[in-house]
């Protein structure tokens, strides 16, 4: 009797770890529909190195002899050989990627990979494998996201002395430095950084033991298993460790971020390389053309970024929908928490890969840049400064200056084109040094303060960059 049941267990006669309790065999709508191994195999090195830790816990426990341990993690290793190799093969009975290595353990060493399973359930163990698996990963994109700021900050450097028009309302505004606008996204991307951090401090926390949902009956040393696995805590209730997906929601929630940062760098980048605009040229390897129209070249890969940040936010609803009406602890719903996670994770990573090469490669046309700056009024307000300067309180110089500025634009000139004496037709405050006032240079430099966009507050912040992300 014990003997049939010990070889049902093995798998090989196509039942279930759990089918003790069941008089019908799965119906195979069911085994397809219930299935996440598409999905979770990713996870296989975390679930053996999981796995290998839980045993010898157990050991230290005295629940597995030290040959039983041994024979075990020997086991686990040889399974993760076939992963890393390609040649693990699923069966349509793996429910998923966990029951699929504790099915193959058994096959290779027999009953006795049934005892791995022992004071633990796929609860905990799942919790565990995503929080080893995002704690990798939101190190890698933080590495991703600080070659990306490396990509800007060089190219902020490479035009260090090109002037654009800075917009406000998509409207020319005043003048700033291009670095100076690059670097803006530098900071945002600092901050993204920032929140990759966050998160994976909150996550790192060791769920193992929580068992299904009560803990566990062993005497295991969950500190033990925590320093195993490079682990500063462990989870402080076991219903929480089991049901908390806080941290997929933080980690999509920073993902949203340094996506919607991206998507408005694309956008400027599709602005800038029109015709209208011809501010920058995009790399011919990184546009595509048309079917039709032969001479176009088209924007694609930020038009793609920009296209797929929906998506990524989408998976952030996803995760929060999923979550809001859920009672404690586990339910299966949970299991649907990985693909909008993992999607997010890649879909960002390709993003954040794709757009440093093409920041790389770049053009900045200066010429188009300079000859922008030099029309549009963007001196105005270095008029109404300059009348400040001049003992006028600000409102009035704000409404001399739009005189003014209507004035020039009536005879289709710039201030500076303007004589004198015009000038002086506003206010007699205007004296001859004010031409020395209205230019781009001039503008541009005197925002000198910290955070302004002077050359050398924006070379001294580039030469900050350059050694904080070295
Ligand atoms: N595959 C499941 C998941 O990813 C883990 C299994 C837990 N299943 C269960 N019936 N308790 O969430």
């Amino acid at each position: 009797m014990i003997e049939r049941r010990e070889r049902g267990r093995t798998g090989s006669t196509g039942t279930k770890a759990w089918d003790g309790r069941f008089r019908e065999k799965t119906h195979r709508l069911v085994e397809a529909f219930t299935m996440s191994v598409e999905t979770d195999r990713r996870l296989y090195a975390q679930d053996i190195q999981g796995s290998i830790a839980h045993c010898k816990t157990m050991r230290k426990a005295g629940v597995l002899k030290a040959v039983e341990m041994a024979t075990i993690v020997r086991g686990l290793e040889s399974i993760k050989q076939e992963f890393n190799r390609g040649r693990f093969r699923f069966r349509p009975t793996d429910e998923d990627v966990h029951m699929a290595i504790e099915r193959r353990l058994t096959e290779l060493i027999g009953p006795l990979g049934g005892k791995l399973h022992t004071g633990r359930s796929r609860n905990d163990q799942v919790a565990l494998d995503i929080r080893l698996y995002l704690r990798d990963q939101l190190d890698v994109l933080r590495t991703r996201v600080q070659e990306f700021q490396r990509a800007l900050v060089a190219c902020a450097k490479a035009n260090r002395a090109v002037p654009m028009p800075g917009y406000t309302h998509l409207q020319r505004a005043q003048p700033v430095l291009f670095a100076h606008h690059l670097l803006a996204y530098v900071e945002m991307l600092e901050r993204d950084k920032g929140r990759l951090c966050d998160a994976r401090t909150r996550l790192n926390v060791m769920p193992l033991g929580s068992g299904a949902l009560a803990g566990t009956n062993y005497p295991i040393d969950r500190g033990y298993t925590a320093r195993l696995l490079d682990f500063p805590a462990v989870t402080a209730n076991s219903l929480d460790a089991v049901s908390d997906r806080d941290f997929m929601i933080e980690t999509a929630a920073a993902l949203s971020i340094v996506m919607m940062h991206l998507s408005r760098l694309s956008e400027e980048l599709i602005v800038w390389s029109s015709q209208e605009f011809r501010f920058v040229d995009l790399p011919d390897g990184f546009c595509t053309g048309s079917s039709m129209m032969p001479q176009k070249k088209n924007p694609d890969v930020p038009e793609l970024i920009r296209g797929r940040t929906g998506r990524i936010y989408g998976h952030l609803m996803n995760l929060l929908t999923t979550l809001k009406g859920l009672p404690l602890s586990y339910n299966r719903d949970l299991q649907e928490d990985k693909p909008p996670v993992f999607d997010a994770i890649d879909t960002v990573s390709a993003a954040l890969e794709i757009m440093t090469e093409l920041m790389r490669r770049v053009k900045v046309n200066h010429a188009v840049l300079q000859q922008a700056v030099e029309g549009g009024g963007l001196l105005a307000t270095e008029l109404a400064d300059y009348l400040v300067t001049r003992g006028v309180p600000f409102r009035d110089a704000h409404g001399i200056t739009g005189r003014v500025v209507r004035a020039a634009l009536e005879s289709k000139r710039e201030l500076a084109d303007m004589s004198l004496e015009e000038l002086r037709g506003f206010s007699d405050r205007i004296q001859k040094d004010v031409f020395a006032q209205l230019t781009v240079e001039g503008a541009i430099n005197r925002k000198a303060q910290v955070g302004g966009t002077a050359r050398r507050r924006v070379e001294q912040r580039i030469k900050e960059l350059e050694r904080a992300l070295s």
